[in-house]
């Protein structure tokens, strides 16, 4: 396969940005800088090829973390509304990647997308626990001690035509401005909005900083997306 469409086809790119990558010298087999995008590159070559000094995946699943943008969709497609499938480059449309997991439409930040079934799986299963921290901006009295005493002490939810519901222990760190940061270690629907609408305030915006010790790359905007390196994959993977 010419190198260039193996790059594109594993995530890296598309064609136009994986040539980018190789006129600038970043790509590599066993040590050697490759620059022609038209290298034919066979499957036992493609373990030994790297980009800045990382293992290339090549055919294997595909993983990548989206800075979600405020006002898309979590879901592939939609007839009415943008979603996040409408960011994937049209060469990794028909890899089946699907979202791990969801965002409102108005919340930002990390998510991942992959089409690894098996880990996605796993990763919403409530057996779960890894971290997920949301920076929250929110409306109403700034919050203080009691409401971190509340959520540290694992709070029941009590909402109107809904079963009370028990949370985990969440950990609130009040920052000024009516901002807060909420590490929770499960996922329910809206979890972070009922919680914070439980003690009497309502968020404003919600941004998710962190999944286990997955977060954006610096200057990664609303809508870019980055293939997750073999060791960010691994920590994923951990204890999931
Ligand atoms: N909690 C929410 O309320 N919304 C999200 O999008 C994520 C967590």
């Amino acid at each position: 396969m010419r190198l260039d469409k193996l790059l594109a086809n594993s995530g890296y790119g598309t064609r136009t940005e994986v040539k980018e990558m190789l006129r600038q010298g970043r790509v590599c087999l066993r040590g050697e800088v490759i620059r022609d995008p038209g290298f034919s590159i066979s499957e036992e070559q493609a373990p030994d090829l790297t980009l800045d000094g990382q293992n290339i995946r090549a055919g294997q699943y595909l993983y990548f973390c989206l800075n979600k943008p405020d006002g898309y969709l979590t879901a592939m497609t939609d007839d009415r509304l943008p979603c996040v499938g409408d960011l994937l480059p049209s060469n990794l449309k028909t890899k089946k990647i699907s979202p791990v997991g969801r965002l409102d439409f108005h919340t930002t930040g990390v998510l991942l997308l992959t089409n690894d079934g098996e880990l996605s799986h796993r990763l919403t299963s409530p057996k779960w626990h890894r971290e997920k921290a949301y920076l929250v901006t929110y409306s109403g009295d700034e919050l203080t001690e009691k409401e971190k005493v509340l959520f540290a002490s694992g709070m029941t939810l009590h909402e109107k035509d809904h079963a009370p519901e028990k949370l985990k222990p969440a950990e609130l760190q009040i920052l000024p401005d009516h901002t807060c940061r909420l590490i929770l270690t499960e996922g329910k629907t809206h979890q972070v909005k009922r919680m914070i609408a439980s003690t009497g305030r309502s968020v404003e915006t919600l941004h998710r900083e962190r999944i286990g010790t997955l977060t954006l790359k610096d200057g990664q905007q609303p809508g870019e997306m980055y293939a997750l390196s073999d060791e960010e994959i691994r920590l994923l993977k951990e204890d999931s």
